[in-house]
């Protein structure tokens, strides 16, 4: 019995093999049980040395299977260490051209240049104000005097839900906001997205980031405006920019400015004066209109403002040189690392 047990244990490959073996021995059907069961019908002298003979069997039985036991035990983790080892001084290949080797995840090229600006305006005395999405009229264009048949509303196509509001065209609707909330003097940016019926192509999004900027105070002058666009685009491109204003017209503005800056070319590395230099539109701004300052209680003989509505995505494509608006919504990992 003990050579056929020794050999059973050799034989078991793994754990519950084992298990088999232990159960064909010392189970209630097991050999050495039959054994046991057996020692009654014998002579006491009999009975003796079975039972010695057994235990000695038992003994040596629990002996080669806790052997045995520790063996398949060392063997199954020394082939885990083979198939399921973890290096972890191994960069996964993935990641390996990121940011020399090691990728942290970063913001996005938008939320970049937005924290940038945020910084720039906080630094000059702004303060960052919010507002909602979802609009309704009199935020959007009834307090910065659109009239309700105004034809400058066709200016930008709106997405209008069934309960009557709107989804905000422009980041305009904080300066209203902010205008309620807020005692002059005061100086704010609203950072945001805004949404407009487009037809979207490389040039079109329904969605886009804005950055509305207003200061009112009593005296503000087209000078203060235009100084602090220039700070504005030359920090954002690090380097002096010429900028020009043409006439421009928003409801809300008198007089309402196209602001454009002389054409730069940007890559990852730097920008410079494109090669058939010409102007480029960058951003809408002018002084606040006396019709928006009254519709928010103020007195236009008292109180001026100027305002200026920067579209990020374009900003941000002309720094770095991307030349499809699409990209930035499009959620393309290979778009996104790169910046
Ligand atoms: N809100 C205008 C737009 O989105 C831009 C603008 C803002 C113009 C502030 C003048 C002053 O088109």
């Amino acid at each position: 019995l003990e050579a056929e047990a020794a050999a059973a244990i050799a034989a078991a490959a793994d754990a519950e093999a084992l298990a088999q073996v232990t159960q064909n021995f010392t189970g209630k059907k097991g050999a050495l049980t039959g054994v046991m069961k057996q020692l009654g019908s014998l002579t006491p002298e009999e009975r003796t040395a079975v039972g010695k003979a057994a235990n000695t069997f038992k003994a040596k039985l629990d002996e080669l299977l806790a052997a045995k036991e520790k063996q398949l035990t060392e063997s199954k983790f020394a082939s885990l260490a083979e198939t399921e080892f973890l290096d972890l001084s191994v960069t996964p290949p993935e990641f390996s051209q990121v940011r020399g080797g090691v990728s942290s995840g970063h913001t996005h090229p938008i939320t970049q240049t937005q924290r940038r600006l945020e910084a720039i305006f906080t630094s000059m005395g702004f303060s960052i104000v919010d507002g909602p999405q979802v609009e309704d009229d009199y935020h959007n264009f009834g307090a910065l005097n659109f009239t309700d048949d105004h034809p400058a509303r066709d200016m930008q196509d709106t997405f209008y839900t069934v309960t009557g509001h709107l989804l905000r065209t422009h980041t305009s609707t904080v300066q209203i906001r902010a205008l309620e909330s807020m005692k002059p003097p005061l100086r704010i940016i609203a950072p945001g997205r805004v949404f407009r019926y487009e037809e979207v192509d490389a040039s079109h999004e329904h969605t886009f980031y804005q950055m509305e900027g207003m200061i009112i105070d009593r005296k503000v002058s087209v000078g203060n405006l235009l100084h602090l666009m220039q700070t504005l685009l030359t920090e954002v491109f690090g380097r002096e920019v010429d900028v020009r204003l043409r006439p421009g017209y928003f409801p809300f503005v008198e007089p309402g400015f196209e602001l454009d800056m002389k054409c730069l070319v940007c890559n990852g590395a730097g920008c410079s004066v494109c090669k058939h230099s010409g102007w480029v539109e960058v951003l809408p701004c002018g002084l606040v209109h006396p019709n928006v300052l009254r519709s928010a209680g103020l007195d236009p003989a008292e109180w001026q403002g100027a305002a200026f509505g920067l579209g990020l995505n374009r900003l941000v494509m002309m720094q770095h040189g991307i030349e499809d608006i699409r990209h930035f919504m499009a959620g393309k990992l290979e778009f996104l690392r790169q910046f």
